[in-house]
């Protein structure tokens, strides 16, 4: 049997190996050439295959365009990672994205289709552009949306088996929100931005800060060491925000967070309270105490109407909470 910690090593290691191929070939290609074109505030440099340029989203880590491809006779998107060498924590959070979208292969994951760079030496080297299939949306124009119970679901699953084969390959996304979700109007669905994931194996001491206010699982609002399992808190808290159309835990800050997840969730446990350290469990057990709400009072039956199939969702909904 092969010991699947070596696995995905291994397979880490080739990705790295073919991001750096890539590059290389890049520079001996014959057809390197580019043309500027300003994007809000910045200029995208990218290769003439790549038409129809429009920006369409934007994150922490750059603007994404989409575009079409004379090449490959279809559209793609195309993310400029804004000035990754700035400092070390950007230049590690490019290159992991970079060497994950690569080694990841999964239809529920985004492919990476292209990569490149517009500077032609390594003195020079600045800017990266990662190009990757296009989608319609991302899911925080979708949560808006009255969705029925067979598309919810089919979201919900799709965005397991994404996380499913990301956790087998010891990888955890760490980043899970609806902005880092992109669907198709078919009802497909893709994760994407790999910025912050790490493999699970280099994880001993792990960044605090590290998910999106609302998405962030207990372990990592308390700074505990955490596991592939703060990915599906971020699930969990996605699907109630699809099913009540407003955010489960709207902190307005990193206190005000935790508040909201005891005050619906109820005061953790003893067994809970003994894996904090000293003085975080001083301040968690010095909070007031609450019960927590009931799955109905959480989820009230008005967002489940009797007479639609949407009151099978119910079932669903109970069964990840
Ligand atoms: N492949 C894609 N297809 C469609 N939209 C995308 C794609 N990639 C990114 N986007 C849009 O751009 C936004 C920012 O992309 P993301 O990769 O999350 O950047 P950042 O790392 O800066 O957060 C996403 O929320 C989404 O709306
Ligand atoms: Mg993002």
């Amino acid at each position: 049997m092969v010991c699947p910690s070596l696995c995905t090593q291994r397979t880490f290691l080739d990705a790295q190996k073919a991001v750096i191929e890539d590059f290389a070939m890049n520079k001996n290609k014959k057809e390197r050439e580019f043309y500027s074109l300003d994007v809000g505030d910045s200029t995208f440099t990218v290769l003439k295959r790549y038409q129809n340029l429009r920006p369409i989203g934007s994150g922490a880590q750059g603007i994404v365009c989409s575009a079409y491809d004379q090449n490959l006779e279809r559209n793609v998107a195309i993310k400029k990672l804004s000035r990754p060498f700035q400092n070390q924590t950007h230049a590690k959070r490019a290159y992991r994205e970079l060497v994950l979208m690569k080694c990841v292969n999964h239809k529920n994951i985004i492919g990476l289709l292209n990569v490149f760079t517009p500077q032609k030496s390594l003195e020079e080297f600045q800017d990266v552009y990662l190009v990757m299939e296009l989608m319609d949306a991302n899911l925080c124009q979708v949560i808006q949306m009255e969705l029925d119970h067979e598309r919810l679901s089919y979201l919900l699953y799709q965005t397991l088996c994404g996380i499913k084969h990301l956790h087998a390959a010891g990888i955890i996304h760490r980043d899970l929100k609806p902005s880092n979700i992109v669907v198709k109007s078919d009802c497909t669905l893709k994760i994407l931005d790999f910025g912050l994931a790490r493999t699970a194996a280099t994880g001993l001491l792990m960044t605090p800060y590290v998910v999106t206010r609302y998405y962030r699982a207990p372990e990592v609002i308390l700074g505990m060491g955490y596991q592939a399992n703060v990915d599906i808190w971020s699930v969990g808290c996605i699907l109630a925000e699809m099913v009540r159309h407003k955010i489960l835990f709207p902190g307005r800050d990193y206190i005000d967070q935790w508040n909201k997840v005891i005050e619906q969730l109820g005061t953790p446990t003893q067994d809970f309270l003994m894996k904090l350290n000293q003085s975080v469990r001083t301040y968690v057990e010095n909070r007031p105490r609450y019960a927590g709400y009931s799955f109905e009072k959480l989820f009230p039956d008005v967002l489940f109407p009797a007479d639609s199939d949407h009151n099978k969702l119910k079932g669903t909904v109970r069964c990840v909470a």
